[in-house]
């Protein structure tokens, strides 16, 4: 058997790519939220633990700003890193499909793109995701329906309702081909803020695989409490 043939007998495997390069500005004061200390680790340390507990990961890859000097300090034991990290969310995760490339993963393996603040996130919930996406064209991603009452501002006051029922909040993780993922980012640019927005750009249609409330993004202040609460209570 050639090179090649070998190559395309294997399945395509399960990769995490994890931006972690961020600054928080929207999480006030106390440093890079991924390295804030939330029930005794930080958020990232947390973020990790909860992908290496998915057996269908074949490898987890952590996105880093160039410059970064605590991650090491903030996450012990092994972890492959990249210090490629970019000025957008968008930028460090395309240069982190690259850095996967780089390193041997092919264009039809499964990369699931999970952000670094969403420390909350279950095994069980990856799983599901997996399943649910691992036989479809496109991919999907772990997302909610809007519960809530959606409301347009201008000048602090509700100009508008926005009808809510066809509207879902995306989580992470993302999960898409390799190939069409870094497609799908070069041609969307740096502006988006998911993976699935670049991925609709190209005429696909992502599948929303329900997550839990739990799996939310820290991003403000108060957030870390909740977080903490949330960690210490878990069975
Ligand atoms: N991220 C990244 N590179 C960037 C910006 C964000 O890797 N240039 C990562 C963050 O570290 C985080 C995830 O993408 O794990 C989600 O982004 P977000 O919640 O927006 O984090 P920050 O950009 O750090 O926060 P803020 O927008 O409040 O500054
Ligand atoms: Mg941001």
């Amino acid at each position: 058997m050639t090179e090649s043939a070998a190559a395309s007998a294997t399945p395509p495997r399960c990769h995490a790519l994890v931006p972690c390069a961020g600054v928080g500005e929207r999480a006030g004061a106390g440093g890079p939220k991924q390295y804030r200390v939330v029930a005794g680790r930080s958020v990232v340390a947390h973020t990790l633990a909860a992908l290496a507990a998915v057996p269908r990961i074949a490898s987890t890859l952590v996105v880093l700003a160039p410059d970064d000097a605590e991650f090491e300090r903030h996450a012990p034991g092994a972890h492959r890193v990249a210090r490629v990290g970019g000025a957008t969310r968008a930028a460090s995760v395309a240069a982190g499909l690259a850095a996967l490339t780089a390193d041997g993963a092919r264009d039809d393996d499964w990369v699931l793109v999970h952000d670094a603040a969403r420390c909350l996130v279950r095994p069980a919930d990856i799983e599901r995701l997996i399943a649910a996406c691992e036989h479809d064209a496109t991919g999907g991603l772990l997302a909610l329906p809007v519960a809530d009452t959606l409301k347009h501002e201008a000048d602090g006051r509700a100009a508008a309702t926005v009808d809510r029922r066809a509207l879902w909040q995306a989580q992470t993780p993302q999960m898409f081909r390799l190939g069409l993922l870094r497609a799908a980012l070069a041609a969307a640019g740096d502006a988006v803020t998911d993976e699935a927005s670049a991925v609709e750009a190209l005429g696909h249609a992502p599948k929303l695989v329900p997550g839990a409330l739990e799996n939310f993004k820290l991003t403000w202040p108060a957030d870390f409490a909740l977080a903490e609460r949330l960690l210490r209570t878990r069975a």
